[in-house]
């Protein structure tokens, strides 16, 4: 595939076959993420892979928290308030996507169910989390961002999807325990990847993007 088609026909994967993903397509997978920059080529970050009965039993422990309406206590904190245009964008993009879905806003059953999804990984036959240690600056946060696009791209290349996902961040400390993983490890992102259900619903929606008029000011 083109790269510039690559990048313009990526999106966002929320329905998957049961296939898996063979341990020699994952490693060609990180190996390309690997060849991202990053600052003073420190390449920070860290990835745990998980599959078969681990996945199976993981996504049963988070969607089990999900599902008691446990708050999170992510690593990572989102803004208490978004600056305006951007609260504005996740309005649209909710909106958007409750529709193509036809879920009706009062339709809290629906919402929530969707809401739960994330934490059987849209049914993805493999689950990815991505760790920094918490020594480490926004820098860091910048390279896993670039490592995670690339791998992102790499997986679209070959015929793969993937749902970058801040939802699976919400429990660190049972993905920690249950993973083995140090305290001194943050949860920065999980990422569900297999292969494309087209027939999938949640697959029906495409985001929009702003212009560049929005984002963009020319100076000559
Ligand atoms: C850091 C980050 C966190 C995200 N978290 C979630 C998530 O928890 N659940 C989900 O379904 N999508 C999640 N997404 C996907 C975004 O909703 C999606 O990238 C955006 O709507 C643009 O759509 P596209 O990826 O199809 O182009 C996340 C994306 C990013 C970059």
């Amino acid at each position: 595939m083109e790269l510039l088609q690559a990048i313009e026909t990526r999106r966002s994967v929320r329905g998957f076959k049961s296939n898996p993903v063979s341990e020699a397509t994952l490693r060609r997978l990180l190996a390309a993420a690997a060849c991202s920059p990053s600052y003073t080529n420190t390449q920070p970050w860290e990835v745990t892979v998980v599959t078969g009965a681990k996945r199976e039993a993981l996504g049963q422990a988070l969607h089990a928290l999900a599902q008691a309406g446990l708050a999170g206590k992510p690593d990572v904190i989102a803004p208490a308030q978004w600056p305006a245009d951007l609260a504005r964008r996740a309005g649209e993009h909710n909106a958007r996507r409750f529709k193509a879905l036809e879920i009706e806003r009062d339709d809290h059953a629906a919402r929530d169910g969707l809401r739960l999804m994330n934490y059987q990984f849209f049914g993805a036959p493999c689950v990815l989390f991505l760790w920094l240690d918490q020594s480490l600056s926004e820098w860091s946060t910048f390279d896993l961002g670039l490592f995670t696009q690339t791998l992102a791209l790499a997986a679209h290349g070959l015929g793969l999807g993937t749902c970058l996902q801040a939802s699976l961040t919400h429990y660190p400390d049972a993905v920690r325990d249950f993973l083995g993983v140090s305290d001194s490890k943050r949860l920065m992102l999980g990422l569900s990847l297999g292969y494309p259900d087209p027939d999938a619903k949640l697959n029906s929606y495409q985001s929009s993007r702003a212009g560049l008029d929005e984002f963009v000011r020319w100076y000559s």
